[in-house]
């Protein structure tokens, strides 16, 4: 067979999502490093997407991966448990601030978002109410891309093409302090949660299994955070309304903003179920896992006796492996006290970029910040799409040398420009200024290329 030189689409044999751009080729990663074919090197402040946090080129992790492989690569867990599974939940389960939570593994973070509604449904009819099947979301809000992950995502330009096929989620509004209007107030149903009251009312309480949230906004809000006593409400009404939470911890979860769980921020904040991903395999190995609290379990053990989910990669002892020489990395090194200490430098350090043109909003927890471009500050009106603000900047900021995450849609559904920054937990602090410094030059050829094309102003 020939070797493949080229690599765009069509001449490429792969296809990735953009068909009409050439991406680099990365041959090596080290730290928060990558390096591609041509020998240019790149800062990786989005650790992918919010995935590396131990940084690239653990050799402990590659080699678990590797002793695991070559003693037990695959068993199916509908027949059989391995050392790596259990091992896994043991660790998770300790650092699980809640007792008693089990684990239950997949690939991706859309599939544990999936598995745990499903569970969340069947909790309900096991314990004699099948009337209890909606989910509560928020909007912006952003679960995954599978069918029912998707549906309890607000990301219309997802959902768009596929609207038939979705199930309507009732929607109530994310608190999102930069644009919500209430400017502050403290009785404000978005920003306290008792927004969630008012969806159950409307909804029907009988109809209603659960709600999903991350507790720290990804990219839909750009790194959000909800004030301190909002996940308490959330909590108290789920209790008085018989609902289950469902804390999607994908993204923020891993330590990515200080503590292991971002939930863990919010005083009197309990789950009765947690989704995980991203983070928890450092990016070795595509894992996440489903946390479920004993209260969910009980009634299906009792009833069925089984989840009504399987999936051919669920448990597999090689995943489980790589996640577990990850959390017991992590652990080891401190990490997730490192991110909420350096991450602390990170986000005072970002926020001078407040002063740039263009620059609406900087904000974040830990190792975890969005950076909000808007077209005129005062207003915080957003660039118009067509401009595709978002990724002109992370292209001119991957010439720079800086990976970032872009995201746009936010401020309205359709506009909103943000680039997120989440780089592995290692990140020296010397490096942070590069990171400031890589993002002010890729933010100036930005609004001078765009300038030039009569767009930004
Ligand atoms: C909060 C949240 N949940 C779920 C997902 C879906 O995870 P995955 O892309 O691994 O399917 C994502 C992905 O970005 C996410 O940010």
């Amino acid at each position: 067979m020939e070797p493949v030189t080229k690599t765009q689409y069509p001449d490429s044999p792969v296809f990735y999502r953009a068909l009409d751009k050439a991406l680099p080729k990365i041959v090596r990663a080290e730290g928060c490093r990558l390096y591609d074919d041509a020998g240019k090197e790149y800062l990786d402040a989005s650790g992918g997407a919010f995935v590396v946090n131990v940084g690239h080129g653990v050799r402990e992790i590659a080699e678990a991966i590797g002793a695991q492989a070559a003693k037990v690569a695959y068993v199916n867990g509908t027949a059989f448990t391995s050392e790596p599974a259990e091992e896994l939940a043991a660790e998770l389960s300790a650092l699980c601030p809640w007792p008693g939570f089990k684990s239950y593994f997949l690939s991706s973070g859309s599939e544990a978002v999936e598995a745990a509604l499903k569970l969340a449904r069947q909790y309900w009819v096991e314990s004699g109410q099948s009337g209890k099947h909606k989910i509560i979301a928020r909007t912006p809000g952003y679960h995954g891309n599978t069918l029912l992950a998707l549906s309890a995502s607000a990301r219309g330009h997802y959902k768009k093409l596929y609207g038939d096929w979705l199930v309507k989620c009732p929607m109530i509004p994310a608190p999102y302090p930069y644009r919500c209007s209430c400017a502050g107030a403290a009785d404000c149903p978005a920003c306290t949660g008792r927004a969630l009251e008012e969806a159950i009312s409307r909804e029907g309480a009988d109809s209603v299994a659960a709600f999903i949230a991350e507790p720290v906004g990804g990219s839909s809000t750009g790194a959000s955070v909800p004030r301190p006593e909002y996940f308490k409400t959330v909590r108290e009404i789920c209790d008085r309304r018989g609902v289950l939470f469902v804390a999607d911890e994908v993204l923020c979860g891993a330590g990515r903003t200080g503590r292991w769980l971002a939930l863990e921020h919010f005083q009197g904040a309990r789950p009765d179920i947690v989704t995980m991903g991203k983070g928890i395999s450092g990016g070795y190995v595509p894992l996440s896992a489903v946390l479920a609290a004993p209260r969910v379990l009980e009634p299906i053990a009792r009833g069925s006796g089984a989840l009504k989910h399987a999936q051919t990669f669920s448990h597999v002892p090689t995943i489980c492996a790589a996640g577990l020489a990850a959390v017991r990395y992590i652990n080891k090194h401190q990490l997730v006290a490192r991110a909420a200490s350096v991450g602390a430098v990170l986000q005072r350090k970002l926020a001078a970029l407040k002063d740039l043109p263009a620059v609406g909003d900087v904000r974040g927890l830990g190792m975890l910040a969005g950076v909000e471009f808007v077209k005129d500050k005062a207003s915080k009106t957003p660039f118009p799409r067509s401009l595709k603000f978002a990724e002109a900047f992370t292209a001119a900021a991957r010439d720079a040398g800086l990976v970032v995450w872009p995201n746009v849609g936010h401020a309205d559904g359709d506009n909103g420009d943000l680039a997120m920054i989440a780089p592995p937990f290692v990140i020296p602090e010397a490096e942070i200024d590069l990171l400031v410094a890589r993002f002010s030059a890729a933010l100036t050829q930005t609004l001078d290329s765009l300038s030039a094309k009569g767009g930004v102003r």
